[in-house]
């Protein structure tokens, strides 16, 4: 903190009194040596940081956005408070940079929460520049992306800190909708402000230096005796592959900020504009011979989801939320002919693609967040049904399939389904199906819809007929392909108007060009009410 100079002052002739240091040249030097003071930080603060792996908030800002594009506000701000020596340090910044800046030039607002002061603790006037840009990013129609590095609510301030961040969650839950929120976790995130993260849109977290939990390891020890490191409890892997609170894991900050700017790049700013589209590319008339090479016709045989999502959209490039968290079904962003399209697509190299609680929970927080932003869906169907157990059901598989369906049913963008290989019961209902909404329902030649696959409905529906049989492996044998010759085709489906034409695999991203195009007009007028009741 830098002193202001002693007063001195002189009389004028007149006898008025007037400080001596007051001319612009001494004024501008000493807001300059602030100024420059609070910018640079304390230096054993920066070097902590700095030793524990981690970039100071200034370096994180200077990644993150376009060079030299950030505006900060209030960095002079400091804290009122008095209890237990507080009054002694009163640092400015408060321990949090806030601002705006733009990334490829598009507007954003940022806070940055600053681990060499007070270790980035919220207290009152911290909280109130994140709500100060919470609130200019709601006014102005612009993504806001916090970085947390936080030793949770300032111990000091008791009720003024835990008041400050109910203030950052009502806000960010009145934001929701409305612009798209980033959290990313770039040290300690403890306590009830692991909730700012987990109510954002897309989180993302760092290995080895971020970590969220509730209650950290003592306490878990003091309460289970349980003893736990940090990593395990909170890490980010813990995040990214069993809780599902981390939508996007990685290995450094460098490549974690680079991939926030991605992110962004696929973004509206808000809800009430376009996702930002790129140049057409031809995607109309493109065949992707491919692709029918990519998926094995028998329904069992296991292939690679994103190997499809790699043929479909533009560049081959796409950007997979939860990737590691519930993999039996995929949920990515990505261009199509140059428009932002969000694909779900099951996965059958995990758990043969069957849906299960997670991937449930996964795709319909996907399928809400694209209809928030206006982003098209894209749901390639490759489903063997939903997944039976005990565990499935005492978990709860009919609620977490119910949030599914909920998110589909109420999706209000172009929606366009392909059915790749196979979809049965339940799980074709809520991938999409024509009687939930979907816009535009495409099936390759290899499609199955079905009530359950051929051997399952012939048990079920000859069941006597095989008990009394002389030779139930052929009767079997020969009830399974009357069925698989019913059913077990797009045909039957097409010809009852709920697949809108049967596509050669190789045209699938051409078809899907085009059906997107016809949709993009789409208006939807939901009913008036105050909101649904989602079952979450
Ligand atoms: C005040 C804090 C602080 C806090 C850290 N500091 N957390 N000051 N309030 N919550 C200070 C430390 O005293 C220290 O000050 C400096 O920040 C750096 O912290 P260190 O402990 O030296 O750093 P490190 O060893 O890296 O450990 C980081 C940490 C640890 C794991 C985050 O500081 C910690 O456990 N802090 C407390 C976490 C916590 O219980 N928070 C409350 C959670 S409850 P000096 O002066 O020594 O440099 C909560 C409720 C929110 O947040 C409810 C919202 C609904």
């Amino acid at each position: 903190v830098v002193p202001l100079p002693p007063a001195a002052r002189q009389r004028t002739a007149g006898g008025r009194v007037i400080p001596l240091a007051r001319t612009m040249a001494a004024l501008r030097e000493q807001r300059d040596r602030l100024r420059g003071e609070i910018t640079r930080g304390r230096p054993e603060g920066v070097r902590r940081q700095h030793q524990l792996g981690k970039r100071t908030a200034r370096e994180r800002l200077e990644l993150l956005l376009d060079e030299g594009s950030f505006t900060e506000v209030e960095p002079y701000r400091r804290h009122r408070a008095t209890a237990f020596g507080l009054g002694e340090t009163r640092p400015h910044t408060d321990g949090v940079v806030a601002g705006s800046g733009t990334i490829d030039g598009r507007r954003v607002f940022v806070y940055a929460q600053d681990f060499t002061v007070f270790g980035g603790s919220l207290g009152e006037a911290h909280a109130a520049k994140i709500h100060k840009v919470m609130d200019l990013a709601v006014a102005t129609g612009a993504p806001l992306i916090g970085l947390n590095d936080s030793g949770g609510a300032r111990i000091q301030e008791g009720v003024l800190a835990l008041h400050g961040y109910g203030g950052i969650f009502r806000r960010q839950v009145a934001a929701s909708g409305v612009i798209p929120q980033i959290s990313v976790v770039l040290g300690p995130c403890a306590g009830g402000a692991a909730y700012s993260p987990a109510l954002a849109d897309v989180t993302f977290m760092v290995r080895d230096t971020a970590r969220m939990y509730l209650t950290g390891p003592d306490v878990v020890e003091a309460v289970t005796g349980q003893r736990v490191s940090h990593e395990e409890l909170g890490g980010a892997d813990v995040h990214g592959t069993h809780s599902g609170v981390a939508t996007v894991v990685h290995d450094d900050e460098d490549s974690c900020l680079a991939d926030v700017r991605y992110l962004v790049s696929l973004l509206p700013a808000n809800y009430l504009e376009p996702p930002p589209a790129t140049a057409a590319c031809g995607a109309a008339a493109d065949v992707r011979p491919r692709l029918a090479e990519l998926v094995p016709v028998e329904p069992g045989k296991p292939y690679d989801m994103r190997d499809v999502l790699a043929e479909i959209l533009d560049d081959g490039e796409f950007f997979e939320l939860h990737e590691g968290w519930a993999g039996n079904v995929i949920c990515a962003l990505g261009r199509l002919d140059g428009h932002v399209v969000g694909v779900v697509g099951n996965q059958p190299v995990v758990a043969a693609g069957v849906l299960d609680g997670p991937a449930s929970q996964k795709a319909a927080r996907f399928v809400r967040f694209c209809d928030a932003f206006g982003i098209a869906l894209v749901t390639l169907v490759d489903v063997p049904g939903f997944l039976p157990g005990v565990d499935q059901e005492h978990s709860g598989i009919i609620r977490h399939g119910a949030q599914l369906l909920h998110a589909y049913c109420e999706a209000t963008v172009p929606r366009v389904q392909v059915i790749l290989r196979k979809a049965y019961g339940g799980a074709y209902i809520v991938m999409d199906s024509r009687s939930i909404g979907s816009d535009l329902s495409l099936a390759w030649p290899t499609n199955e819809i079905a009530v359950m696959g051929a051997e399952g409905a012939v048990n079920v529906l000859f069941r006597k007929d095989l008990a009394a049989s002389e030779d139930p492996s052929a009767l079997r044998d020969a009830l399974t392909a009357r069925y698989t010759d019913e059913f077990m085709h797009p045909q039957y489906a097409a010809e009852r108007g709920l697949v809108d034409d049967v596509i050669d695999p190789a045209d699938t991203r051409a078809a899907l060009a085009r059906g997107l195009d016809m949709l993009r007009g789409k208006r939807a007028d939901p009913p008036r009410r105050k909101h649904g009741n989602h079952p979450m």
